[in-house]
């Protein structure tokens, strides 16, 4: 009959509709031979960057820190901490107490304005100083003349711990006249030019490397720091004999790996969807730091959106309309994609959430959003868990160890926000280096606490020097 006719048709056009949308899916999944492949090239890497010969053209930079040691629970302190590169600036105050540990914090968030974070350099750091001088106002602590740790999380060539060149920018910052310069001395340049006090600069850190010495003042195994936030990194202890940038052949040195960059040579070309292309064209910094473009929290919301695109424009989604929201860069922030993939909500909420962001879904267009975001966050902790489980089966090899146990001192709000981005990044570590026992450790404020004990331990270096 007609109507058993038309119920056949539309089945078989759902069964289709179904088709194409495993189609897109399937782009995201990557085999265990493939992940293998991952982290075998990510070792490679690791060796070019370590490797005076093949470090110039490295896309895995592998910088060293000129962090030496862990803090010994004899630091103590007041300091001041500054952390720029995450989601907003922050100042701290830090009072470190020895023995028992203990470290005690007070912190001012200011926001740093697009139109600051892509003006000029000098625009940017004035902002700073501006923020610096309100929070010494707000503690009352203009006249002190406390040592500070500058955390600035972006790719920076140190020839000691108070000196970094700034390579090149990432993330959402693109202020001009920083590349190539020292961030230190332009901080204290800003500094000079308000002339209403002074800063005693102590060390320049990265937020892998803050995050990691946070870890390691209460767990002495910690050698991995990793960041899983707006951006994607991960620094270690590597032995000093391995770093052919840095003279002597004692002791370990951290190294800030800027994995961010990995595949900027074209090696991941083969796991790169036209979604992550057309992300990366959109981005400031085209071409660069691609394997950060697939896993980090800036990012995985617009691969979300670019595949929302293109399933709206194959009639798959949003009845085929694509509304001017979808077109807007940035809608998606891993807030957002961490509340949709959240299993303990109803479909109906998914829907109300896809309401607030300006878009409007029936049932079905809710199902299939849920699943995108799942598939782009699922790729996502498993690229990181095979980088990872590249760094400790290099550290065990390196170390001729059967087995091996290590801590890994975490950060960001993919990590801590996300409901399944650690587990699969745990699965896929322990798939990839089953014969590494890998703990992961929280940071409580990496960024702030880890720069004032790096500052506290350099200062107390510093002393010791003198006398
Ligand atoms: C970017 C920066 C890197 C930082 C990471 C996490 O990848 O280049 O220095 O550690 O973001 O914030």
């Amino acid at each position: 009959t007609k109507g058993a006719a038309m119920v056949t048709a539309v089945a078989s056009r759902v069964q289709a509709q179904r088709k194409q949308i495993d189609k897109v899916l399937a782009l995201f999944r990557l085999t265990q031979e493939q992940l293998v492949g991952i982290r075998n090239k990510m070792q490679v890497e690791f060796e070019y960057g370590l490797k005076k010969d093949t470090h110039p053209l490295a896309t895995v930079k592998m910088l060293p820190t000129y962090v030496c040691g862990m803090p010994d629970g004899t630091e103590k302190g007041k300091f001041l901490a500054l952390d720029l590169g995450g989601t907003n600036f922050r100042v701290l105050l830090v009072k470190i107490r020895s023995g028992r540990r203990s470290v005690r914090m007070y912190n001012k968030i200011f926001a740093i304005p697009l139109e600051i974070m892509q003006g000029t350099g000098e625009e940017l750091f004035d902002h700073i100083v501006q923020c610096i001088a309100d929070f010494l106002d707000y503690m009352g602590l203009k006249g002190a003349q406390l040592p500070l740790g500058f955390t600035f999380s972006f790719p920076c060539r140190q020839t000691s711990i108070d000196k970094g060149t700034l390579i090149e920018w990432t993330k959402g910052f693109k202020a001009t006249d920083c590349e190539g310069e020292d961030v230190v001395d332009m901080l204290r340049e800003a500094i000079k030019r308000r002339n209403e006090f002074d800063l005693d600069i102590v060390a320049v850190v990265n937020d892998t490397v803050g995050t990691m010495m946070t870890c390691g003042y209460e767990d002495r195994n910690c050698e991995v720091g990793l960041i899983a936030g707006t951006g994607s990194n991960m620094c270690y202890m590597e032995e000093m004999r391995n770093i052919e940038l840095v003279e002597g052949d004692e002791g370990k040195m951290c190294i800030n790996t800027e994995w961010g960059g990995f595949g900027d040579n074209g090696c991941l070309d083969d796991i790169q969807t036209q979604y992550d292309k057309e992300v990366d064209e959109g981005s400031l910094n085209p071409g660069k730091q691609r394997y950060e473009k697939m896993t980090s929290g800036m990012y995985l919301g617009e691969i979300v959106r670019q595949i929302l695109i293109d399933l709206t424009k194959q009639g798959l989604l949003f009845r085929g309309q694509i509304s001017e929201r979808l077109r807007t860069r940035g809608i998606f922030e891993t807030k957002f994609l961490s509340q949709i993939e959240s299993d303990r909500l109803a479909l109906l909420q998914v829907r109300r959430i896809l309401q607030q962001l300006g878009l409007d879904s029936t049932c079905e267009d809710s199902i299939v959003v849920k699943e995108v975001c799942g598939a782009v966050s699922r790729r996502a902790a498993q690229l990181y868990g095979a980088g990872l489980a590249a760094i400790v089966e290099k550290r065990r090899e390196d170390q001729g160890l059967e087995h091996m146990r290590i801590t890994v001192g975490v950060d960001g709000t993919l990590y801590k926000l996300h409901p399944h981005f650690s587990r699969i990044l745990r699965e896929t570590v322990k798939e990839l280096a089953p014969q590494c026992d890998v703990m992961f450790m929280l940071s409580e404020d990496g960024s702030g606490k880890g720069a004032a004990l790096i500052t506290a331990v350099a200062k107390r270096l510093q002393q010791a020097q003198r006398e």
